[in-house]
C-alpha cells in the first residue's frame, strides 16, 4: 500500500467520523435543545471537516454538514410534483361541530364512536413543507404550492439546522420501527416568535419593510433565491407526518408516527397528546388555548387526527381535505396591556385621530403597541384613559383594536378622561367639525406640518411613487429646513440642497436625488394613488388610469363618466371631482407637470405586454389573493398574454385561487383544472420575465 492511499483511507475514516459527530451535536443542539459540546470545540471539528473536504473535493456530498449554507443563489424556483397531494383541513369552531365530526367518522367507519382514538396537535402557523429522503439522505424539500406541485426550496430548507440532512441521526431505530428506502415527511417551517421580533427590529433599523407576522417572515425567508438570506433568519421546523414511498416505517398509528419521527431525529411539536375520547381532545384544546402566549411559536388552532392509520386510509379524503382530521380554530387572541399615552395623530387630510400607545404585547402573531381609537366619540364611548389596563384584540387578525377597559384595574385616583382637542396638536389652528361628520379636522391644509409630512410620506411610499430613502425622518428634516412642503417641491431638490441637511452625506444625498428623479416616470396609477384623493386606493387608481390614461382626462371627466368606471362608485366619483375642483390641488398638478412628473401614459403603455408566459391560456380568478388586488392580478394576466374568463370549464387552463375560494375552486378540482396560488402564479410569470411584475 502506498503512503498516499493510506493517507486517503485515514482521511476517509476521519471524514465519516467528523460528519457523524457534527450531525449528532447539531441534533442535540437544534432538535433536543441541549448542548454537550462547547461552541469552540464544534467550530474546531467543523473547520477540520472543511479542510478535509478541501483536500478531497469529490468527497463532498449533498448531505455533508458543510453543505447547509453552501449553495449559490439560484435564478428561479423549480417546480416539484409532490409524491402525494398535500390536502388542506376542514375547520370546526365549537364543541358541537367537533362532536358532529366524530359522529360522521363513527358512522362512516361503522364503529362505536366511543372506540375512536385521536391525536391532538397544535396547528403551527408557518409554511407547510414536504421533504423527500432516499436511503436516509435528504433529496429535496418543497413548499405546498397548490397541493399538487410546490416549489423546490431545498437550498433554503437545508439552512434550518434542526432538519437532518441524514436520518436517522440518532443511530439505530428500535423495533417496531424501520427505515424505508424512500419516504416523504411533512411538517411546518416557522419563525419562532423571538426571532420574528428580532428580525423586525433589524428590518426597522435598516429602514426596510417589516413583516406582518411570523408566517410571512418564514415564507419570505424560505422563498429567497439566495439561501444565505434564509440562513441568516432563525427558522425552525416541526414535523407531524411521514409516508413511506418505498418500504415501511413500522408505525401503525399517528402517535407512533410522531415517535418514529423523533427516533429519526426530526423535531416534533412539544404540544401534542394521545386522546382516548373527544372529551380528552377538548381538554387538550382548552389547555393550550390559555397557554398560547407561553409558546415560542405562533399557533392558530389545534389539529385533531384519527390515531389509527388503517382507519385513516379507510376514511379517505374529500375533494379538499382528509375526513380523518379537522382543524379547531382558536378565536382571536385577547390580551391585556396598559395604555401609556393617547396620542393625537393628524392625517394627510387633516383628520385628527386619537391613538392609544400601549406597553407592547405580542398578539395573534405580532407585536402591538398602537391602536387607533378612531375618533373622539368612540374614545368617549369606550372611556379609555391614560394608565388604564385595556383588553386588546386584532380585528380580522390584522388591525389592533381595543375592546374595553378593565375598570377594576383603573388607577386610584382615576386619571382624567381625554377631552377632544380644540386646536390642531401640530399647528395649533382651531379644529373644525364638518357638517354631518364625526371627525375633527385641522383646516390648515396648506401649512399644517403634520398634514404636509403625511402627504409627502404617502407620495413617497412604496405603493405610490416608491421613492427609496425618503422616509419620515428625512421628510421632517425637509419640512423644517423649508426645502419641500409639497410633492412638487421634491423635484426641485438637488444633491447640493439635500447636503445642507444634518447628517446627510454626499452619497446618500445623491441616492435620494436619483430616487426622486426616477419616480418622475412612475405609472399613472401610482401618481393617482400618490395624490391621496379620498377613497382612491391602489385598486381604484389603477382602474382610473386604465380608463382615462391621463390626469387631464381625469380632471375633465364628468361625475357620470367617473362613476361608469368598473369598480368606481358614486362616492369615489364625487370625491375625485371634488379633489380636482380644489384650486390648491390644481396648482399642485400644474407644478408636478412643470417639474417633469409624467401625468399621462399611452394606452399601450398601461397595457404593454410583459411576456408571453400565458399566451393562449385562459385563467379564472377566485378568492382573495394574499398580496395582489383583483384588478392587479387581472392586469398581470392580460399583460402576460393570458385571457380571463369568469367561469371554469374544461377549456380553462388555470384557476388562480386565493383565500376562501368559491365554487369555481371546487369545479376546477372536479374537472382536473390546474389550480395556482398567488406564489405559483407569480413564479410562473417570473420564469418568463425575470424581475418584472408589471406595475
Ligand atoms: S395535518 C392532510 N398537522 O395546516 C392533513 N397540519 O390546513 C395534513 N398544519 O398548511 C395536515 N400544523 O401544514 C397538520 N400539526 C399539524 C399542522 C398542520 C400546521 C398546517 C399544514 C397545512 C395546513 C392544513
Amino acid at each position: 500500500m502506498t503512503a498516499s492511499t493510506f493517507d486517503s483511507r485515514a482521511d476517509r475514516e476521519r471524514l465519516d467520523a467528523l460528519r457523524q459527530t457534527l450531525d449528532r451535536h447539531n441534533y442535540l443542539y437544534y432538535v433536543l435543545d441541549k448542548s454537550e459540546l462547547p461552541d469552540a470545540d464544534y467550530d474546531a471539528l467543523y473547520r477540520e471537516l472543511l479542510a478535509l473536504e478541501a483536500r478531497h473535493p469529490d468527497w463532498v456530498t449533498f448531505d455533508s454538514p458543510s453543505q447547509r449554507v453552501g449553495a449559490a443563489p439560484a435564478a428561479g424556483f423549480q417546480t416539484i410534483r409532490h409524491p402525494q397531494r398535500l390536502y388542506s383541513l376542514d375547520n370546526v369552531f365549537n364543541p358541537a361541530e367537533l362532536r358532529a365530526w366524530q359522529e360522521r367518522l363513527a358512522k362512516q367507519a361503522d364503529i362505536d364512536s366511543q372506540r375512536l382514538r385521536y391525536v391532538a396537535e397544535l396547528k403551527i402557523d408557518g409554511l407547510a413543507i414536504s421533504l423527500v429522503y432516499e436511503n436516509g439522505a435528504l433529496r429535496y424539500g418543497a413548499t405546498r404550492g397548490d397541493g399538487l406541485e410546490g416549489e423546490d426550496i431545498t437550498a433554503s430548507l437545508k439552512t434550518i439546522r434542526s432538519i437532518p440532512l441524514r436520518a436517522p441521526v440518532t443511530g439505530m431505530l428500535d423495533a417496531p420501527f424501520e427505515l424505508p428506502e424512500r419516504f416523504e415527511i411533512r411538517g411546518e417551517a416557522f419563525m419562532p416568535t423571538q426571532s420574528f421580533i428580532r428580525l423586525n427590529e433589524e428590518q426597522r433599523a435598516k429602514g426596510q419593510k417589516e413583516f406582518a407576522n411570523p408566517r410571512n417572515a418564514a415564507a419570505g425567508s424560505l422563498r429567497q433565491l439566495d439561501p444565505q438570506i434564509a440562513a441568516s433568519r432563525q427558522l425552525d421546523a416541526f414535523f407531524y407526518g411521514v409516508t413511506p414511498l418505498s418500504g415501511e416505517t413500522g408505525a401503525s398509528t399517528q402517535w407512533e408516527r410522531l415517535a418514529w419521527l423523533r427516533a429519526m431525529g426530526f423535531k416534533t411539536s412539544p404540544a401534542c397528546a394521545a386522546c382516548n375520547s373527544i372529551e380528552a381532545v377538548q381538554d387538550f384544546i382548552a389547555h393550550w388555548e390559555g397557554r398560547r402566549a407561553e409558546l415560542s411559536f405562533a399557533t392558530d388552532g389545534a389539529v385533531v387526527k384519527v390515531d389509527d392509520l388503517a382507519l385513516q386510509d379507510a376514511l379517505g379524503y374529500t375533494a379538499k381535505s382528509p375526513r380523518w382530521a379537522v382543524a379547531w380554530k382558536y378565536p382571536p387572541e385577547i390580551r391585556q396591556t396598559r395604555v401609556e399615552a393617547i396620542e393625537l395623530s393628524v392625517g394627510r387630510t387633516g383628520v385628527i385621530t386619537p391613538v392609544a400607545i400601549m406597553s407592547p404585547v405580542f398578539i395573534s402573531g405580532s407585536l402591538v403597541q398602537r391602536a387607533s381609537l378612531h375618533n373622539f366619540d368612540e374614545l368617549a364611548a369606550r372611556d379609555v384613559r391614560v394608565g388604564d389596563v385595556v383588553r386588546l384584540q386584532k380585528a380580522a387578525e390584522i388591525i389592533p383594536e381595543i375592546l374595553d377597559v378593565v375598570l377594576g384595574e383603573r388607577p386610584d385616583p382615576p386619571p382624567a378622561p381625554v377631552s377632544p382637542p380644540t386646536q390642531c396638536p401640530a399647528c395649533q389652528t382651531p379644529v373644525v367639525r364638518r357638517e354631518g361628520e364625526i371627525a375633527l379636522r385641522c383646516p390648515n391644509r396648506s401649512e399644517c406640518p403634520a398634514q404636509l409630512a403625511n402627504r409627502l410620506e404617502h407620495w413617497a411610499s412604496r405603493a405610490a411613487m416608491n421613492i427609496d430613502g425618503l422616509g419620515p425622518a428625512l421628510i421632517e428634516q425637509l419640512l423644517n429646513a423649508e426645502l419641500a412642503s409639497s410633492p412638487a417641491d421634491l423635484y426641485q431638490l438637488t444633491p447640493e440642497s439635500l447636503m445642507t441637511l444634518d447628517r446627510m452625506a454626499a452619497k446618500s444625498a445623491q441616492n435620494v436625488y436619483e430616487a426622486i428623479q426616477a419616480s418622475r416616470q412612475r405609472p399613472l396609477a401610482s401618481v393617482l394613488f400618490g395624490l391621496g384623493i379620498r377613497h382612491v386606493g391602489k385598486e381604484t387608481a389603477l382602474a382610473l388610469a386604465q380608463r382615462f390614461h391621463s390626469v387631464d382626462a381625469l380632471m375633465e371627466a364628468s361625475i357620470e363618466d367617473l362613476a361608469a368606471v368598473d369598480g368606481v362608485g358614486a362616492l369615489v366619483a364625487e370625491s375625485v371631482a371634488l379633489f380636482f375642483a380644489d384650486a390648491d390641488n390644481r396648482i399642485l398638478i400644474d407644478a408636478l407637470r412643470a417639474r417633469g412628473v409624467r401625468l399621462a401614459e399611452s394606452p399601450s403603455q398601461a397595457d404593454a405586454a410583459l411576456s408571453d408566459a400565458l399566451a393562449g391560456k385562459t385563467l379564472v380568478l377566485t378568492g382573495t389573493l394574499p398580496t395582489l388586488k383583483r384588478a392587479e392580478a387581472e392586469t398581470l394576466i392580460r399583460r402576460h398574454g393570458g385571457k380571463l374568463s369568469s367561469s371554469v370549464s374544461k377549456k380553462t387552463d388555470f384557476v388562480l385561487a386565493g383565500e376562501s375560494p368559491g365554487s369555481k375552486y371546487d369545479k376546477a378540482l372536479a374537472l382536473g383544472v390546474a389550480v395556482l396560488d398567488e406564489a405559483a402564479f407569480l413564479s410562473l410569470l417570473a420564469s418568463a420575465a425575470p424581475d418584472e411584475r408589471g406595475s
